[in-house]
């Protein structure tokens, strides 16, 4: 009976005359499990919202109204609705929450997520916004109306108005639903270097089973199209490790393609597009999207690399963001998009999107990166944000995932690792090697990743491939960010002091880190010790690895500590990436750009022949014999 009760409530406002208010007390056990998350990076604003608190006081008289019913009728997958809504006893504290599915208060709630009766709301929204935003008489009139973007998320979705401000929510008005045509559309691709230079990635989301439509890219440089098939993967609720991620912040993530396309040309340029063939054997289409395919290791051409970490996503509405939690998101993806013809490979080195256990965020990330991913390869790290939970087999213990454990990283984007639950791969762009390290497990001598880097620095000829790049989340070299500085190591513990032999002997040219909020240079330095003076043009043999933290892709900045060291040359707390431009085989451009400008505000060069890296350094003199 109480749950036909919930059901009658979502369609209340013709049943419910006059104010009818269900009150409950509820288990608050559960809160301060659901809802504490590393300090460093703020919040989650959606785990602000206790939904599993949420109460029903539904008003006779109060409305919310969205329109249009249908988006993407021209098969866009990002479109705005426009909520006209009242409350007869309006407050300043009362928001609008977005949920999908429409019928979210009917969603069935876990047994992990406690159900307390009379029923609850098991379901967080997807976003919200204060119904007074840009509605100043609001509070006054109980009058408003909002602009909010939504993409398609394969469900409906309904805008619910809550009074009780996030801490004591209680359920207003639903509005009508709201749905994309075509809500299973094939959105949001990724590419992503394969496992060999000639093999393209690309990885894509729908509403399709492998029971419903059979998933494939076509694509064609000229002439006639080919069909490459697609995997399949799923995530379900049983896979996440715990809450929010099995609990309020659940949502199917649906299906997940990955399609490989082999054989490419060097350089050429490739148009695709995403299919699904249905079993009455008619066809869904996205639209069309091409990439150019990557240069043949050691090919000498005009090579850009972008990298960052941290960045994040943000809503364009300006909804979820009152807590600012990725301020510099927009910007960032913005300049990068702006850009783009200029840009051949990204790199974003971990805390992919914060959703922190909150799964609907993961699709908003892959829409807010589209324009960028599904041109250029968009190669990912893992961060805590995406795999720390304790018990789980992360180097850390903290709950930095919210629940994911990894599962949505890893399986969202492809990387071309040996077990994509080790986040550990290398990836050879022409004249580059990157090395990219997963500082969520552990990389001390004697483990296995420990064999892996080393196994991927010393396996590259660097005649071919001179550019050697290391990158990883946490800051493993050097960093003058505060939290490193109380905790006196100004790095990573037990980073360099693992890692710094083999940055040495093998002449590693840059190391990239993100994880702190903010962009840090080194001299080339080694055992905390400047080997040449920083510079903005290094000649001659390789002296020492210079690292870079370029962490300031969008989440909320941390500032540096006023201790000077000597080891660090330019810091700068701003949004930004950095931009890696291999000229030929001698010439290498590191630039810093601000995501607000697109400016250059830091940069050197690395001028060198060859022989150049075979000199012999300090711990990285290769044996030699006095015979002849
Ligand atoms: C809610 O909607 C989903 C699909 O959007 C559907 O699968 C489910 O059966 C609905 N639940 C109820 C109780 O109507
Ligand atoms: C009314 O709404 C505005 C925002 O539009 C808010 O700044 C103000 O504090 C509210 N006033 C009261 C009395 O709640
Ligand atoms: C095949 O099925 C889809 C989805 O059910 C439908 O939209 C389409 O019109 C059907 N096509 C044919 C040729 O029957
Ligand atoms: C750096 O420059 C200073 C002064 O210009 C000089 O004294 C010092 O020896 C240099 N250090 C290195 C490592 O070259
Ligand atoms: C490499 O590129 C740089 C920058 O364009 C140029 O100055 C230099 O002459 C080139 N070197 C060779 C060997 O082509
Ligand atoms: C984003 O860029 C705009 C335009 O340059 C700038 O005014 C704004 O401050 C930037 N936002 C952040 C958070 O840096
Ligand atoms: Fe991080």
């Amino acid at each position: 009976m109480l749950s036909s009760l919930c059901k009658l409530l979502l369609i209340g406002r013709r049943f419910c005359g006059g104010i009818m208010v269900f009150y409950m007390l509820i288990l608050l056990g559960i809160i301060s499990n659901l809802f504490s998350f590393g300090a460093s990076s703020g919040e989650q604003p959606l785990s602000r919202i206790a939904i599993h608190k949420a109460t029903f006081a539904i008003h006779g008289s109060a409305y919310v109204k969205a329109s249009p019913n249908v988006l993407g009728l021209k098969g866009e997958n990002k479109e705005w609705v426009t909520l006209e809504y009242s409350h007869p006893d309006p407050s300043s504290d009362d928001w609008i929450g977005v949920f999908s599915p429409a019928n979210f208060s009917s969603s069935v709630c876990e047994p992990e997520n406690e159900r307390v009766y009379p029923p609850t709301l098991c379901t967080s929204p997807i976003k919200f916004q204060y119904a007074n935003y840009k509605n100043n008489a609001y509070n006054k009139t109980g009058k408003g109306s909002l602009k909010l973007q939504l993409i398609n998320q394969r469900d409906d979705f309904s805008f619910a108005l809550f009074s009780g401000g996030f801490s004591n929510p209680k359920l207003v008005a639903v509005s009508n639903a709201v749905i994309f045509a075509n809500p299973k559309a094939p959105v949001y691709p990724r590419l992503a270097q394969g496992k060999s230079w000639n093999e393209m990635t690309v990885t894509w989301t729908s509403g399709y089973n492998i029971d419903e439509a059979i998933p494939f890219v076509e694509w064609f440089a000229q002439g006639t199209p080919i069909r490459s098939p697609a995997g399949t993967l799923t995530i379900s609720r049983s896979s996440m490790c715990g809450a929010p991620a099995r609990t309020v912040g659940w949502r199917d993530p649906g299906y997940i393609h990955t399609s490989f396309l082999k054989d490419l040309w060097p350089n050429l340029k490739y148009t695709y597009r995403l299919g699904h063939k249905l079993s009455n054997g008619s066809y869904v289409w996205s639209r069309l999207y091409s990439f150019r395919a990557s240069p043949y290791p050691g090919q000498e051409s005009l090579q850009r690399v972008v990298i960052f970490g941290d960045m994040g996503k943000a809503e364009a509405d300006g909804s979820n963001e009152y807590n600012n939690f990725q301020p510099g998101s927009l910007n960032t993806t913005d300049q990068l998009v702006k850009d783009l013809k200029n840009i051949d490979i990204v790199l974003h080195i971990g805390d992919l999107c914060y959703a922190n256990g909150y799964l609907s965020q993961w699709d908003q990330f892959t829409a807010q990166i589209e324009p960028i991913a599904s041109t250029v390869p968009y190669m990912v790290g893992s961060g805590n944000h995406e795999r720390d939970w304790p018990g789980t087999g992360s180097f850390y213990g903290n709950k930095d995932s919210g629940g994911e454990c990894g599962v949505l990283a890893e399986t969202m984007f492809y990387v071309p690792a040996e077990n994509r639950a080790k986040f550990w791969y290398k990836t050879d762009y022409g004249m580059f090697r990157f090395c990219v390290a997963d500082t969520e497990h552990d990389w001390r001598p004697g483990t296995e990743q420990y064999k892996f880097i080393e196994h991927c620095l010393a396996s590259v000829d660097r005649q071919k491939q001179p550019w050697l790049i290391f990158l990883a989340h946490r800051v493993l070299g050097y960093s003058s960010d505060y939290s490193y500085s109380v905790e006196g190591s100004f790095q990573e513990p037990m980073g360099r002091e693992s890692l710094q032999e083999l940055w040495q002997k093998y002449k590693v040219d840059i190391a990239l880190y993100g994880h702190a909020h903010n962009y840090e240079r080194t001299c080339p330095v080694y055992q905390n010790s400047c080997v040449r003076n920083a510079s903005n043009l290094y000649t001659g043999p390789f002296a020492a690895t210079t690292h870079v933290v370029v962490g300031g892709g969008g989440a909320a900045l941390s500032y540096f500590t006023t201790l000077r060291t000597k080891w660090s040359h330019f810091q700068d707390v701003d949004y930004g990436f950095v931009k890696l431009t291999a000229f030929n085989h001698s010439t290498l451009l590191l630039e810093y750009k601000k995501s607000s400008d697109g400016k250059v505000y830091d940069h050197f060069t690395i001028s060198r022949d060859y022989r150049d890296i075979l000199a012999c350094a300090f711990d990285s003199c290769a044996r030699t014999t006095l015979a002849t």
